[in-house]
């Protein structure tokens, strides 16, 4: 299955999935890391592991449609069956969307659907929650809305500041994202309105509860 990644900064989801590829536990090629931040330290990690990074600046194109329909055209030439945002700190625009459909997916660091948008660490903190977590959905053309895959749930405890929170869920994002992606390339998940179901699948496969961190 060819992937194309997006992704805005560090990029240690990109780095879990090249890792999974690597470890044979993924059947995969990243075909194409597309970035829209040129100091990314993601495009380090595609040239370490040979894969071909492209950026693109939205300042560069007249709209934002614009901008999305060049990206679809660069993954389209690559043949990309799957496209995954990791760390790709945009909302989606509809051009890629209606490329892709139920074809590209997210990482978020919450439970969706609390805490949308950016920082859902923080938020989790401030709002005082017990637990949070990370969520793979499809995506569509809302933030953070679409169809949940799999989410994976930590304590949240009365001292934890935005980074010792994010670094408890960044472990589980990385176990996860690999895993949907895996599913999806093994054509297990069947989505059905909001509901993705997993063929094959245990209960277990969906949610992931770790008390022990
Ligand atoms: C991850 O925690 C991911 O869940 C989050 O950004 C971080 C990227 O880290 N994504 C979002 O907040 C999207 N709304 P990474 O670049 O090391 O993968």
């Amino acid at each position: 299955m060819n992937i194309g990644v997006l992704a805005s900064g560090r990029g240690s989801n990109f780095q879990a999935i090249i890792d999974a590829i690597r470890e044979g536990k993924l059947s995969a090629k990243i075909v194409v890391l597309i970035t829209d931040n040129p100091r990314a330290f993601a495009i380090e990690r595609a040239c370490k592991y040979g894969i071909p990074h492209i950026v693109l600046n939205p300042a560069d194109f007249a709209s934002r449609e614009a901008f999305y329909d060049r990206i679809a055209a660069e993954l389209r030439d690559r043949r990309t069956e799957l496209v995954v945002l990791a760390g790709f700190m945009r909302i989606v625009g509809r051009p890629l969307i209606a490329a892709f459909p139920n074809r590209i997916m997210n990482i978020h660091p919450a439970l969706l659907p609390a805490f949308p948008g950016l920082h859902g660490q923080k938020q989790a903190v401030d709002y005082g929650v017990k637990i949070s977590g990370c969520t793979v959905h499809f995506v569509d053309e809302g933030m953070d809305t679409g169809p949940i895959i799999i989410q994976a749930a930590v304590p949240v405890y009365h001292d934890d500041t935005e980074e010792t929170l994010s670094e408890r869920i960044l472990k589980l994002e990385h176990k996860i994202y690999p895993e949907a992606i895996r599913l999806f390339s093994e054509g297990r998940l069947e989505v059905h309105g909001r509901i993705v179901r997993i063929a094959g699948g245990e209960r277990e496969d969906f949610s992931v509860v770790n008390p022990s961190f």
